[in-house]
């Protein structure tokens, strides 16, 4: 069976973290190159975050560094949701690998070149990467099959009233991957505060008894304080559900949809509005199957067997 080939993009941050291991394990999907950008940290914590996730997870593709700032923002982090180092919590490994010498958008750019299939990019922070790519490589667009990302809400924002944080942080990115006639399916706020992971989760995968699942256990534990306090029942595993979206779209229920950013408003920047008043850009996930989605997260760290890949 030929795996489908992508590129990880995030953030990291606890549920970039989790969806990169739900990659890790899928025999549906070859990670071909991992590049970070500045989102829930700045781009030095991410970056390293990248390297020891990657580590801990047996990932080997090639990592780079990415933009150190939006597009055209200031930049922006969330240390009150992932704390300090961008990924509080358990002790992780040290990084097993160099830095990859190409910076991420040059490193997406040799990937697209060399692959025979198009390639689709999981994209789990600000879209900053993605579209700098897209400015610097317009040829290489037929080389992207689709865009799978975590961003933006129809019904509401997370950050503001009106705005999620990875489509906050940096709008105009967001704007040039919406239009670019791509393939896109977005995991908005209206899914992703639906893939909620229970406490009682967090023991089955505990249970599990491995080294990643004694990590991921407590990446839920610590994801889960700062949601616990806003009063979620569980943690909302926002990231996860752009991976989802390849390897099990049949957890979940979608609409396509014309997506467009705000990137004037004073209240509303940020903004994803989604209507059927033009073409669909995007299929837009909207509902989970959560038992079906807790499972799979449940079998995932028990494919890392017993020891550490
Ligand atoms: C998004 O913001 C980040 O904090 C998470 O990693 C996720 O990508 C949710 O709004
Ligand atoms: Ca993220």
């Amino acid at each position: 069976m030929n795996r489908i080939p992508v590129i990880l993009d995030g953030d990291p941050g606890h549920d970039d973290a989790i969806a990169w291991m739900l990659a890790a394990v899928s025999p549906l999907l070859e990670i071909r190159a991992v590049t970070s950008v500045c989102g829930n940290q700045t781009i030095e914590k991410t970056t390293y975050n990248a390297m020891r996730i990657c580590t801990l997870l047996g990932i080997t593709c090639p990592i780079a560094m990415g933009k150190p700032a939006p597009l055209m923002a200031p930049p922006m982090n969330a240390p009150s949701v992932h704390g300090q180092s961008g990924l509080d919590g358990p002790k992780l490994p040290e990084p097993a690998m160099e830095l990859c010498e190409l910076r991420s958008v040059e490193l997406m750019a040799q990937v697209l070149r060399e692959s025979e299939t198009p390639v689709t990019i999981v994209a789990t922070g600000p879209q900053t990467n993605v579209a700098a790519l897209l400015l610097a490589h317009p040829e290489l667009k037929p080389k992207i099959r689709q865009i799978s990302f975590m961003g933006g809400g129809i019904a509401h924002g997370n950050w503001t009233p009106a705005a999620e944080f990875n489509i906050l942080v940096d709008p105009e990115a967001a704007d040039i991957v919406m239009r670019s006639g791509i393939p896109l399916i977005m995991s908005g706020l209206d899914v992703t505060e639906k893939a909620l992971i229970y406490p009682a989760d967090f023991e089955r995968v505990r249970a599990v008894g491995n080294e990643v699942a004694r990590v991921v256990a407590d990446w839920l534990e610590f994801f889960y304080e700062f949601h616990r306090r806003l009063g979620y029942p569980g943690a909302p595993l926002h990231d996860p559900v752009a991976v989802v979206s390849l390897i099990r779209p049949d957890l979940l229920i979608s609409k396509d949809l014309c997506v467009e950013v705000e990137t004037k408003g004073e209240y509303c920047r940020g903004a994803t509005i989604g209507h059927d008043r033009a073409p669909a850009n995007a299929r837009v996930n909207l509902g989970i199957d959560r038992d079906g989605f807790a499972a799979l997260l449940v079998e995932a760290v028990a494919a890392f067997g017993e020891e550490k890949r």
